[in-house]
């Protein structure tokens, strides 16, 4: 049976959050159970090194990263689990698909968009405060993907992007070198492909409205109560589809639940309660996965162990793909 490749990573830059886990981590863990399937998940440490300069906060997001994927339930025995730092042939590779890259395809990358905008908007250099490494992200994120063959990413719609840029990048090695990288494809839950966070903008650490997975209970409580909601009374009908508390509520509830909570909204119901039925889901499900989690955070060796594995099996890989590839340039010894 030729088996699919499915991979992907988590940018270690803070503490992962509902956003991660109802975009990307649900869907990858799901995707893993699929005999068919060959699952590669990681750590994506030096992406965070784009924005995270302090070598403390830089390996306790790691462990951070790492304990939420082991928490949630990703099995180290059929999941290949690594760090990418221990992979070498990544950065290697990330220098060959640069040569196939045109700045162009660079220039339209959204994050570095973004920051030329903020820049002109602020009438200061285009370029100030870029460095090569923003500008080179999709360059890295597409050697992740391309060094282990992957045929389906699982990620937020943020990073749609970012694969459709791989997909090309491997389509200009591939034109002059025949069929040696495998052409990779986005996989996204149109439902779930941009969670809200609490002021309705997409959730990111970046915009500061995050519901982090682990932490007290108190402050999970008392952040789904922050959700900003409008003004209409409680006794007034209120529409599913546009709440973001009910979009929260689908991720973690049963079909059940889901529906009495649908009937509450068009009969009518206060904000406060529609959190606090959300805030109880929420904690049924995190309530186990941060045990778990508060232990392995306690014992950093256990997840070492678990890398360390990994590392080996994502190597194994990644040498025969280098090796391909070092062949097709015609670099290396003969
Ligand atoms: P952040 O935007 O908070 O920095 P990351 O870029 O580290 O998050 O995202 C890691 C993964 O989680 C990616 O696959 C990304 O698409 C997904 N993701 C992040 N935020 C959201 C969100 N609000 N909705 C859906 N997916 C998300
Ligand atoms: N750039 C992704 C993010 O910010 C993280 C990431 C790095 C990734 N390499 C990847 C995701 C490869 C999927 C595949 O969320």
């Amino acid at each position: 049976m030729n088996k699919k490749t499915i991979l992907t990573g988590i940018k270690s830059s803070g503490r992962p959050h509902l956003g991660n886990y109802i975009g990307a981590i649900k869907p990858a863990l799901a995707l893993a159970q699929n005999p068919a399937h060959e699952a590669l998940y990681f750590i994506a440490d030096y992406h965070a090194l784009t924005t995270l300069h302090d070598p403390k906060e830089m390996r306790h997001s790691g462990y951070e990263v790492a304990a939420t994927w082991l928490a949630l339930g990703l099995d180290p025995a059929r999941v290949v689990f690594f760090r990418q730092s221990d992979v070498p042939e990544i950065f290697e590779l990330a220098w060959v698909l640069a040569c196939f890259t045109s700045k162009g395809l660079m220039n339209r990358a959204h994050a570095y968009k973004a920051m030329v905008q903020k820049n002109q908007e602020a009438g200061v250099d285009e370029d100030a405060g870029v460095h090569m490494g923003l500008y080179e992200y999709p360059i890295l994120m597409a050697s992740d993907i391309l060094l282990f063959d992957s045929h389906l990413v699982p990620v937020g719609k943020d990073q749609a992007q970012h694969i459709e840029m791989a997909a090309d990048i491997a389509g200009s090695f591939n034109a002059v070198y025949g069929p040696v990288l495998t052409i990779p494809a986005p996989y996204i839950n149109e439902a779930t492909a941009t969670v809200p966070g609490l002021d309705g903008r997409k959730m990111s650490k970046s915009y500061d409205n995050v519901i982090p997975l682990f932490g007290d209970p108190k402050k999970l409580r008392k952040l789904v109560m922050r959700i900003v909601t409008d003004s209409t009374p409680p006794e007034a009908p209120k529409d599913p589809a546009t709440s973001s508390i009910f979009q929260l509520y689908e991720s973690f509830a049963t079909p059940e639940q889901i529906e009495a909570l649908r009937g509450r909204y068009q009969t009518g119901l206060g904000w406060g309660e529609a959190k606090q039925a959300l805030y109880e889901v929420l904690e049924a499900f995190l309530e186990g996965p941060r045990k778990v989690y508060d232990d392995l955070m306690a014992h950093p060796d256990i997840i070492e162990g678990h890398l360390a594995a990994g590392r080996e099996r994502a190597r194994t890989v990644a040498t025969a793909t280098m090796d391909r590839v070092r062949k097709a340039v015609g670099v290396g010894r003969a």
